[in-house]
């Protein structure tokens, strides 16, 4: 059995109980954790390559550097509902008209975080495969069409959703764009197929601290907690899930836990990076969007 340890890689004076990588996670053997799906490569060779890529310094530096969670009346008064989420609703972007079925989430200011990005080519689309989980209404997809991905994965744990995304996109990208859409209701990427691979997912988290409110489907959109971007996480690491080179852009802002969902995805081996951050007139929320590689 190889084992590769970059212990270098640590954050100096990383003492505190929710900063320091996990041990267990450190000495992980590359064959449990490190597998690359079709390298080609000798056994020797690929068992140094797929090796668990720790995380840098500063991705660790980054990591502590993240704000505390805001006051719980804070969070709560910045997640007011803007709308009833039980009512039929409508959604403008960049000219395109989405309705907005009860239940199915209404994009915010932190979705166009991230749509702006998958528009003007921050996060990179063209010819590549892309996952979008949590699709909601389906923004995401539309624009990936415009972009020119080659296939795109919509995944939502709420089956209303994930119809909403499949009409959109017919109607707004056409049936006959060079985009494949594989619409997929999954919690996480539990429905996800075995051996898929992507080069981009997305993820704009239900991953608010508190909870905003006791409605299931506010929940589930908004306030879930940080155990879903942890296990999503888990998910990508375990199941090998991006393309070499690949990224993962999550949006999440300091309404969340920022330090315990970074640390976990630093202790599987992702490396992070800000790819935006910005705060809001009038307010303590500072929004950022990560880019995680591994
Ligand atoms: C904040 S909304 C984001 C929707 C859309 N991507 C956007 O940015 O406007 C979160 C979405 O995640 C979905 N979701 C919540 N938990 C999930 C899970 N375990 N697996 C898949 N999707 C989930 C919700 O149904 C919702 O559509």
């Amino acid at each position: 059995m190889i084992r590769v340890r970059h212990i270098e890689c640590y954050p100096p004076g990383s003492g505190a109980p929710d900063t320091a990588p996990e041990p267990g996670g450190a000495q992980r053997d590359a064959s449990e954790t490190g597998r690359r799906k079709g390298s080609g490569m000798d056994e020797p060779n690929r068992a140094a390559a797929s090796a668990p890529p720790y995380a840098s310094q500063e991705s660790w530096e980054l990591r502590q550097s993240l704000p505390d969670p805001l006051p719980a009346d804070v969070i709560v008064a910045a997640n007011r509902p803007r709308e009833n989420v039980a009512s039929h609703r409508s959604y403008s972007y960049n000219g395109w008209d989405f309705d907005v079925p009860p239940g199915v989430f209404s994009p915010g200011l932190t979705s166009q975080v991230v749509f702006d990005r998958l528009l003007d080519g921050t996060i990179p689309l063209a010819g590549g495969r892309y996952a979008v989980m949590g699709c909601g209404l389906g923004v995401e997809t539309v624009i990936a069409a415009k972009r020119g991905a080659r296939e795109v994965y919509a995944l939502d744990l709420h089956p209303e959703s994930v119809r909403n995304t499949t009409a959109h996109y017919k109607r707004l990208a056409g049936e006959h764009s060079g985009t494949r859409l594989i619409p997929i209701t999954s919690d996480l990427f539990d429905r996800f197929p075995e051996s898929g691979e992507v080069d981009v997912v997305t993820f704009n988290p239900p991953a608010v601290k508190e909870a905003v409110s006791d409605d299931p489907d506010i929940v589930r959109n908004m306030c879930v907690g940080s155990g879903v971007v942890t296990r999503f996480f888990d998910q990508i690491a375990e199941r090998d899930l991006l393309a070499p080179g690949g990224e993962v852009d999550v949006v999440i802002s300091n309404t969340s836990e920022l330090r315990k969902i970074t640390g976990h995805a630093l202790d599987l081996g992702f490396s992070l990076e800000t790819a935006h951050s910005q705060g809001w007139d009038g307010s303590d929320v500072r929004t950022y969007l990560f880019r995680l590689r591994r």
